[in-house]
């Protein structure tokens, strides 16, 4: 791997994102089995650092951390020392003196994981850093969306709804471009993000035109949460002109995957008779995400050959 942590997918090289799919595809016949696990990283120790809420990604992370067989911690901010006052600094230090190899990191300011590196030796995963790049969450899209279409060089992708605020999105552009996937970005123009072109995808602010030209739909949630007021007239009129509904796609006569990162707002960016359908592959991406990250572990840490013998 060319670069030592995993920050983001801006200029991540095309043969690692390739190496760490190919990888996933071997680790998700692991997951396979009747016993889920290999020695790969056995002695190697992670902790996982998450000072935001997380369900599928911290979970994703642990159990992939276990079926490699690596010691692993779980650091929730909101029971930790900084509750007290403790920097974030001292409490990366603190970390690192008790000989981790890796740290797994969710925080809501863009560019913490970048910050951690100038402070600890560990190697950094960024497992999602606000508004700014979730590069585990786009890598196993990418794995999800290999597996079903067997290539992703000239894939049409659409990313529907609020691109802004979406690390989601950015990191999805940036690896989908660099493994020469088409993109277009659709959603209210307040969620889209003035001159996204520059990064080399298209903008069309008409769902029913996006469908007709993707062969994949990547529905992303509406983040309340990271909105001020007044970029939504309001939800009812947002999934009238860009939710994902059964009436919607019964107007279009083609095959179309949908994906979904989680978690969704249901009857809001897509409708649950979409969501439940054979067309998505919301909890292969879920699965996906395990093998994925069991991918990202092993070539970071460097562990030994799946089957253990090297
Ligand atoms: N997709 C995703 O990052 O989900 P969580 O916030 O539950 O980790």
């Amino acid at each position: 791997m060319k670069h030592r942590h995993l920050l983001g997918l801006k200029d991540y090289p095309a043969e690692d994102i390739k190496s760490i799919i190919d990888t996933a595809f071997t680790f998700k016949e692991v997951l396979e089995r009747p016993i889920k696990k290999v020695p790969s990283l056995n002695g190697k120790t992670i902790v996982n650092l998450f000072f935001e809420n997380s369900t599928r990604t911290r979970i994703s992370f642990e159990l992939a951390q276990k079926r490699l067989s690596a010691d692993t911690v779980n650091f929730s901010a909101s029971t930790s020392s900084l509750k007290k006052g403790e920097t974030f600094k001292d409490t990366a230090q603190n970390l690192e003196a008790m000989k981790i190899d890796a740290v797994v990191m969710r925080h809501p300011t863009p560019g913490a994981p970048l910050h951690l590196t100038k402070y600890i030796d560990a190697i950094i995963i960024n497992a999602g850093d606000g508004t700014h790049e979730h590069p585990t969450q786009a890598i196993l899209d990418m794995t999800s969306l290999h597996e079903k279409f067997g290539y992703l060089k000239g894939l049409k992708v659409a990313i529907i709804g609020d691109i802004s605020h979406s690390r989601v999105a950015l990191s999805n552009i940036y690896g989908l471009k660099t493994m020469g996937a088409e993109i277009t970005l659709c959603g209210p123009a307040t969620l889209i993000p003035p001159f996204v072109e520059d990064l080399g995808v298209n903008v069309n602010y008409n769902v029913d035109e996006v469908i007709e030209w993707a062969d994949a739909l990547n529905v992303l949630r509406i983040q309340r949460e990271r909105m001020g007021g007044g970029l939504l007239p309001s939800i009812r009129e947002y999934r009238n002109l860009f939710g994902i509904t059964r009436e919607r796609l019964s107007q279009h006569n083609k095959e179309l995957v949908i994906m979904h990162p989680g978690p969704m707002n249901r009857g809001v960016e897509i409708d649950s008779s979409v969501a439940d359908s054979d067309q998505a592959i919301i909890l292969n991406q879920v699965l996906n995400g395990v093998a994925s990250r069991m991918a990202i572990l092993y070539l970071l840490l460097g562990g030994k050959s799946e089957g253990g013998k090297d």
